[in-house]
């Protein structure tokens, strides 16, 4: 068999001949005339011409070829004391029946819908009914408020939208109809229809003409089939942050997509058909799409649908039980997630009272796996712990330590704890200096991954393929920037130590600075203001607001931070995790007027610093320390 140096190289050397094999993975109902149109604009696309269906891909395909009763679906609910299982014919009937309803609701191919749903099956069966009828998905996150749904509804303009009278989050119902109506009231752009599960937690109120009871809609309607799209069709819109309050709207079309993921179950995670694979994320995000919905389904295995938290729901030893109960074999996480449970349960206590002889591997990505968290998830569960890098615009990971590639000498790589490995066959990467030039093992610089990107990557933003050039090609040309910084050590390990904008990472949530401080700046006392991420034990980052007044404001700063940190969860929503905010006389800056945020994250972590040559002026960081102290947010140093 071959192994990793093989493979990789066969994949940049010949990548038309490698993805090729690897695309009759996928069931194509018209092949696709090449598998790579080098010369398209902006970037390459790949299966240009074949014709497919993602929904018979990860649904119909495997209940055709007779495992209609393998299951597909676990839903896991600590929080409403529910364990569901679903086989695949059992998804392929709720599937079909609610593409039934929304092609009466006179959805057809390339409409948008969003998806504005808690955990439960009924938003894997949402985005696979929108696959089903060719329609662009838009799943967003539960922890957003009215406002960010709002931009999201005008920027995408969905016919209809699917949506959940609640969240339930821990113990707290989120009650979501509220939103969605208020959002419906703030965006200029009306969809004509809303799909609404009740559930049993909370009932709300429908609006005539507009929303439509789910059950009802669906047991009414005729189940919709499979309609073939094109390799290059959009499947979803998944928006993340940016530097800027507008968020970017990553475009994943069908073909690339089906190809990679399918891939990626095999080669990263070592899956095979019929094996349980639990990826403890959100639908709302990446990881959601990818590995709790399409690729466990593309590779013919059960997912699980965990609808709960890694604590407090009810303890810290919920993930052991889930891997039990479901025989799950491979788990998928943010180290946050198990930097919550080393918290409560820092002996792994729990972790020995679970039959966990099934379970073979953890994958955490998200964020940085901080040493300390790696090296006690692989002694209490004595299995191999995989750090693995990738983003919302990759839609699968670009370094890891593939489970199932042979390295030529063991089934991994050695483990480097904080190094995500080496990149995956598909991936070129390196790491550049300002002026482009690749840089000697251990110096740090701009991650970079060379064109063209394999299958599975975004071709594209939203509505705005200028920013995309922008943000994403033109500083490199040749290369895709991924925003983020780091080194390649003499063995050809990468490390990804940060990022090089204004994005921070907050308990495995990306999330703009730069979109909180036009929150900020909206407040009428503000004149001006800067936020920053500073480190969190649990969360790993968490954003730190600085805020200075107008001149004449006198209220007290206690009714100011309160104010500000009410307007960022209203209009951005909880999952920014805005809790701290300090007032400030003024903010340090360079000469040119460039706020240093960086020196203040410093101050604020206690870390050294040296001020930069271009300060304006030094005094003003000593005024942010002593404002920090003030509010009590000093750290030791
Ligand atoms: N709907 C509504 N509100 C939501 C939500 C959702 N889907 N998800 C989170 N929120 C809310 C939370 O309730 C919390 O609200 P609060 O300020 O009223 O307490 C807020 O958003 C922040 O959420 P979070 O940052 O997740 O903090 P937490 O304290 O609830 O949980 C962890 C912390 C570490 C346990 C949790 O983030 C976690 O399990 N993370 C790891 C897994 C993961 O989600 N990874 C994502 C990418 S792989
Ligand atoms: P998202 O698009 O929300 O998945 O966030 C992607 C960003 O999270 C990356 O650009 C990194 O900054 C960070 N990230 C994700 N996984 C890792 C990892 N394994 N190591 C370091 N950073 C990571």
């Amino acid at each position: 068999m071959a192994t990793y140096a093989e493979i990789h190289s066969r994949s940049r050397r010949d990548p038309e001949g490698f993805w090729g094999e690897i695309a009759q993975g996928i069931d194509w109902i018209r092949p696709f005339e090449r598998v790579l149109d080098a010369d398209a604009k902006p970037v390459a696309r790949w299966f240009p011409g074949g014709l497919l269906n993602t929904c018979w891909n990860a649904i119909d395909r495997h209940v055709a070829a007779g495992h209609g009763q393998r299951l597909a679906v676990i839903y896991d609910s600590p929080v409403t004391g529910t364990i569901a299982r679903f086989t695949y014919v059992e998804m392929q009937a709720k599937i079909a029946a609610l593409a039934g309803a929304l092609k009466e609701a006179g959805v057809a191919a390339g409409d948008r819908v969003i998806v504005y749903m808690p955990m439960v099956p009924e938003a894997l069966v949402a985005m696979l009914a929108c696959a089903r009828l060719g329609a662009v998905h838009s799943v967003v996150f539960g922890g957003f408020a009215a406002n960010e749904l709002a931009v999201r509804i005008d920027d995408c303009t969905p016919k209809a939208i699917l949506s959940a009278s609640c969240g339930i989050e821990g113990a707290k119902i989120v009650p979501y109809k509220p939103l969605l109506d208020a959002a419906i009231a703030i965006a200029k752009h009306k969809p004509s229809a809303c799909l609404i599960l009740q559930r049993p937690q909370l009932a709300c109120a429908l609006v005539p003409g507009r929303d439509r009871d789910w059950a009802e809609a669906v047991a009414a309607a005729a189940p919709a089939d499979c309609v073939p799209v094109l390799a290059t069709d959009p499947l979803y819109i998944l928006y993340t942050s940016g530097t800027t309050g507008a968020p970017k709207g990553v475009v994943r079309d069908n073909g690339g997509h089906a190809v990679a993921l399918h891939y990626s179950m095999q080669a990263i995670y070592d899956m095979k058909p019929g094996e349980v694979f639990w990826a403890a994320s959100d639908v709302g995000w990446v990881v959601g799409h990818s590995y709790i919905c399409y690729a466990p389904l593309l590779a013919g295995c059960t997912t699980v649908l965990f609808e709960g938290k890694p604590v407090g729901t009810p303890d810290a030893g919920v993930y052991w039980r889930v891997i039990e109960s479901h025989g799950v074999k491979t788990l998928f996480t943010a180290p946050t997630a198990f930097r919550a449970i080393r918290k409560e349960d820092p002996e792994g206590l729990l972790i020995a009272k679970h039959d966990l002889s099934g379970f073979r591997a953890l994958f955490l990505a998200g964020e940085r796996c901080d040493p300390a968290t790696l090296d006690w998830a692989t002694q209490k569960l004595q299995r191999p712990v995989v750090d693995h890098w990738w983003q919302t615009e990759t839609g699968w990971p670009i370094a890891a330590n593939c489970l199932g590639i042979p390295t030529g000498t063991g089934a991994l790589f050695p483990i480097k704890p904080g190094s995500p490995t080496k990149p995956v066959p598909g991936w070129d990467v390196a790491v550049l200096d300002t002026d482009g030039h690749a840089l000697a093992a251990g110096q740090i610089g701009a991650i970079v991954c060379r064109l063209p990107l394999p299958p599975g990557t975004f071709p594209t933003l939203w509505n705005a393929e200028q920013r995309f050039i922008d943000a994403y090609l033109a500083e490199y040309p040749g290369c895709y920037k991924t925003g983020d910084a780091g080194y390649i050590d003499e063995d050809g390990y990468l490390y990804v130590m940060t990022r090089v904008d204004d994005v921070i990472n907050v308990a495995g949530h990306r999330l703009s600075t730069g979109q909180m401080e036009e929150v900020l700046a909206s407040h009428a006392d503000v004149a001006e203001c800067a936020v920053i991420g500073v480190a969190d034990e649990l969360k790993g980052q968490v954003p730190l607001g600085f805020v200075v007044l107008k001149s004449g404001v006198n209220k007290p700063d206690a009714t100011i931070t309160a104010e500000i940190v009410a307007l960022v969860r209203d209009k951005i929503g909880p999952v920014a995790a805005f809790k701290q905010a300090v007032v400030v006389k003024r903010l340090p800056k360079t000469r040119s007027g460039k706020i240093l945020r960086g020196t203040m994250q410093k101050i604020a972590d206690a870390q050294s610093y040296k001020p930069p040559a271009t300060i304006d002026d030094p005094a003003i960081l000593d005024e942010i320390r002593a404002s920090l102290k003030d509010a009590g947010y000093a750290k030791e140093a």
